[in-house]
């Protein structure tokens, strides 16, 4: 079976300041981590040995997944002092790799698939590369493939600022979902020592030496690049999960949360281990709360993330907001962002009590770290 590598190492400047004080490879979808939902499906597929290219916030990431026991996978880390890039840093895990072919993924993009049935394409194929690709509506914002329809054989790669949509507007594209599956002579295109861009500098000298086929992924897909798009991701893998409980595991909500009949939850939302809701709240549609999370009397949540061990008291409004672990919000605050334009928070906000935010003008109304909102604005 073949092994992994899953880049980890790039700074998440667009979703800061979320990515200020959590890695954006360990941001919680659902309430895990989007690199460890990855492994797991790697893992499920067979996968038994991963390397994690790591780079900013190396230490945070190493000391969450240690050698990889608790995930029953074997993991190991890249020494990467300044981020090379995503060819540069699978380059230095190239004596892990080498023997045979590997999955390379993106680390921060949300999936929910089968890998046996890309390895399978790509060992029938022949490949020298096969690159996991997503059909979508609009491709201007992601890089383009361009590929024979029949065999998938990648003819070119366009880069976001190359492509342009034809006359009539965008139309639905294949494009680069950052998983791939490469045999190890890959490694002779990237130079050592030098930041790399996998994407922009080795895909396009490979497809045009070799065959290099991309594989249509079923089922969710989302790269967290920007904060709505966490948001999205998580309601879409949320949405995705439900469909397939089961019997056993019929809902999202675990079995240890403390919810007060006198609240109302409205379907779906994902409610973490021991979290508390007490009278009268009304939560959701699309909320997903974390673990350790305490919500008081009379709380209104609605289409917002939670991450785990937040505080937030009574009578508060919270709508279209990303709210980070260890967040204080007090009494009768309201957090309300405007569709896309999110309310965000960082770790150990603390919001005073009575506060109003509405997000009407910014793309995004932000908040650092530690920081306390004491004034409202509107
Ligand atoms: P932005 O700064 O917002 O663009 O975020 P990013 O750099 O984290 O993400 P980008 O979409 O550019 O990168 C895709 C994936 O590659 C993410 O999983 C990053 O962690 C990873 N990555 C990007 N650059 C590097 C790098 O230099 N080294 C390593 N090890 N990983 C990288």
């Amino acid at each position: 079976m073949p092994k992994a590598v899953i880049l980890s190492g790039g700074w998440g400047t667009r979703l800061r300041p979320l990515t200020c004080s959590i890695p954006k490879t360990l941001i919680p979808i659902c309430n895990k981590p989007v690199m460890e939902r990855q492994i797991l499906l790697l893992k499920a597929a067979g996968v038994n040995e991963i390397v994690l290219a790591v780079s900013v916030m190396a230490d945070v990431i190493k000391e969450y997944f240690k050698d990889g026991q608790k995930l029953g996978i074997k993991i190991s880390y890249t020494d990467e002092i300044f981020p090379a890039g995503t060819a540069g840093a699978i380059k230095l895990a190239e004596s892990f790799l080498k023997d045979e072919n590997f999955f390379m993924l993106n680390g921060d993009v949300i999936l929910n698939f089968d890998f046996s049935k890309m390895l399978q394409f790509h060992n029938k194929s022949k490949a020298f590369g096969t690159i996991a690709s997503k059909i979508v509506e609009d491709p201007s914002r992601y890089g383009v493939i361009i590929a024979n329809p029949t065999t998938n054989k990648i003819e070119k790669f366009l880069e976001k600022e190359e492509y342009k949509p034809p006359a009539g507007g965008p139309v639905p594209m294949p494009i680069n979902s950052g998983v791939y599956l490469l045999e190890p002579e890959v490694f002779s295109y990237i130079p050592s020592n030098k930041k790399v861009s996998i994407e922009r500098e080795v895909f396009p000298k490979i497809a045009e030496e070799h065959e290099v086929y991309h594989f249509p992924i079923e089922g969710i897909w989302k790269d967290i690049g920007k904060p709505y798009e966490l948001l999205q991701g998580n309601i879409s893998l949320m949405k995705d999960l439900i469909q397939n409980l089961n019997e056993v595991h019929n809902s999202l909500i675990d079995y240890s949360a403390q919810i007060s009949p006198t609240s109302k939850i409205i379907h779906p939302c994902v409610i973490g281990e021991q979290t508390v809701i007490r009278q009268n709240c009304i939560i959701g549609p699309n909320a997903i709360i974390g673990d350790n999370v305490f919500i008081d009397n009379n709380t209104v949540l609605k289409n917002s993330v939670i991450y785990n061990e937040t505080y937030i008291s009574k009578h508060v409004e919270i709508e279209n907001a990303i709210i980070s672990d260890n967040c204080t919000i007090g009494d009768n605050a309201h957090l309300k962002g405007i569709e896309d334009k999110l309310i965000l928070l960082s770790s150990h906000v603390k919001v005073m009590k009575n506060i109003e935010i509405v997000n009407i003008n910014k793309d995004y109304f932000s908040v650092c770290h530690h920081e306390i909102v004491s004034e409202s604005v509107k």
